[in-house]
């Protein structure tokens, strides 16, 4: 059931300098372009009352400008979707996989103006950006990879002599997709082409804060053959488009991600909307620990500990926030990884040596350096990384380490490069595992030791969605490491995950006498 054997994109050397160099002077051309974004509906984009969007690497720079949508682009959009969804959900499956093919391609043939836009819009590293690309262009070939296996056929069930019961998957109508800033291209990506793989047709709500990134992508799924009635885009306050459309009859399923708060928002208005139950899915925030024991190998550990939280600017769903050290060996360890953060270089994006680029935007970094004073003032500041010299203008958030009394101080999600760290002793495994599980959330979690018993512990107590042995936690691969979380942190089903597109259909049994 899990279809056969796919090559996930083969992406970029990152060692050939000649690529990269090549790389540079086509995102170098591209990032003074003046890039325009706005409404796309039915395939025409709106660009009047434009808006400056401001890169958070420096809020002097301006990568481009945005229109917002209104109520009659939501308008509009919903009557064409709504129109166009039966020709849609009656093409075959197999010419819905090829397109969504197309857009890998293109994608692939557009890589650099797609990488040039994440970092200047969304302040993502080049690697983070170049990752951005290929898990897009993952999720295009995995969703046409389903799309054949589950709606191409329909399945012929036992039954009376003489009556044949035949059970297959449609699509549900139009979709919502709302996606966050965080993987700009990557889940918006996914939502869409799973929606439209399942036989939906699709309006797109992108963050507020990278819909340059959406509209870009939502013009090269049109030219790859995605009919332009099918897929709209409607970039614009999440407060405001956000109920609107959710509140809208037309929309008969929600795919969310984001915050819990919007996610409760969303299946607040859903459930009060009169007539059929409209299904959402909603993949959200974590609060991520990571567990090691005094067998593990310190140097792997620092190296895995930096990745999960510090790199993507700890912008992640996935990160590492709270590291669950044995007492035993945590003076060595912090002594490492304190070197290790201190080696990190916080700068601009657009530079290969940056490990760490700025956070999403103002507001994010107020709240992040709120969170530092309340530590500070509370003497829970064990250490802070260097800024670079080119972070002046820009977003940045210094890579910090913070000592906590108890795990239950965590209660809210850090949405950066911020790690928390408790210790515990021997025999407390058991319940150092419920504590993480009180906390309610259920994305990601680590556990690093040599002995295999404790790993099989805490990854069978451990209510969380995907848990990583002796390995960083960041970084799931569509297809191999189907992603979601549990409890607060999502419904389900995994995105990059064999089930997925069931969540976007309906069944539907014909039995017939003959
Ligand atoms: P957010 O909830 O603020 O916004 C997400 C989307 O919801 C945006 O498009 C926003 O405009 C929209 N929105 C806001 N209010 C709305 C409303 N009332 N109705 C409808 N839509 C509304 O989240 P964010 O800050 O963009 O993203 C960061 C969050 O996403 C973090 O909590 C992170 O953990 C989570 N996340 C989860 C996953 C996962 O797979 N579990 C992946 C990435 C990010
Ligand atoms: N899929 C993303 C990761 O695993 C969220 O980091």
């Amino acid at each position: 059931i899990y279809g056969k054997a796919r090559r996930n994109s083969a992406g970029l050397d990152f060692s050939d300098r000649s690529l990269l160099l090549k790389l540079s002077a086509q995102m170098t051309q591209l990032a003074g372009k003046g890039w325009r974004g706005g409404p796309l509906v039915a395939g025409t984009m709106r660009t009047d009352q434009a808006q400056a969007v401001i890169s958070p690497a420096d809020a002097q720079c301006q990568p481009g400008k945005m229109t917002w949508a209104g109520e009659r682009d939501v308008k509009a959009a919903l009557e064409a979707a709504d129109a166009a969804w039966p020709d849609w959900e009656a093409t075959p499956a197999e010419d819905r996989a090829q397109i969504l093919e197309k857009v890998a391609d293109l994608y692939e043939k557009h890589q650099a103006e797609l990488m040039s836009l994440c970092v200047e819009e969304a302040g993502k590293s080049l690697r983070d950006a170049h990752a951005e690309v290929r898990e897009a262009v993952d999720f295009c070939r995995y969703y046409a990879a389903q799309a054949r296996r589950l709606f191409s056929r329909s399945a012929v069930l036992p039954g009376p002599t003489g009556e044949r019961n035949e059970l297959s998957l449609r699509g549900r109508g139009t979709f919502l997709c709302i996606s966050p800033w965080n993987f700009p291209l990557a889940i918006f990506t996914g939502q869409v082409t799973a929606a439209l793989a399942a036989g939906n047709a699709v309006v797109a709500k992108p963050a507020e804060q990278t819909s340059l990134v959406a509209t870009r992508a939502v013009t090269l799924m049109h030219q790859a053959g995605i009919p332009v009635n099918v897929l709209h885009c409607l970039p614009g306050p999440g407060g405001e488009i956000g109920p609107l459309l959710v509140s809208d009859p037309r929309i008969k399923g929600v795919a969310f991600t984001g915050s819990n708060e919007t996610a409760r928002l969303i299946n607040q208005g859903l459930a009060e909307r009169e007539g059929p139950i409209v299904p959402l899915i909603a993949e959200t925030g974590g609060i991520n620990a990571m567990i090691v024991d005094s067998t593990a190998l310190h140097e792997q550990v620092v190296m895995d500990i930096v990745r999960s939280a510090f790199l993507s600017a700890g912008q992640r769903c996935s990160a590492l926030r709270l590291l669950c050290v044995q007492a035993d060996i945590v003076k060595p360890l912090l002594k490492m990884l304190k070197g290790a953060m201190d080696s990190l270089v916080v700068g601009d994006p657009r530079w290969l040596v940056t490990d760490v680029g700025p956070v999403i935007d103002a507001e994010a970094l107020e709240r992040l350096e709120a969170h530092h004073q309340t530590m500070e003032e509370h003497g829970r500041v064990l250490h802070r990384a260097p800024l670079g010299g080119d972070c002046e203008q820009g977003f940045f958030m210094a890579p910090s380490l913070y000592r906590l009394e108890s795990i239950d101080e965590l209660m809210a999600e850090v949405f950066g490069p911020m790690l928390h760290v408790v210790t515990w002793r021997a025999r407390e495994l058991d319940s150092l595992v419920d504590q993480i599980n009180d906390l309610g959330f259920g994305l990601t979690l680590g556990i690093h030791s040599r002995i295999d018993a404790h790993a099989e512990a805490v990854t069978r107590r451990a209510r969380v969605g995907n848990a990583y042995v002796n390995r960083d936690m960041v970084g799931a691969v569509v297809g191999t490491q189907p992603f979601g979380g549990e409890g607060l942190s999502g419904t389900g089903f995994k995105a990059g995950g064999p089930h997925y597109l069931l969540k976007f259909a309906t069944e539907r049994v014909v039995t017939m006498n003959t």
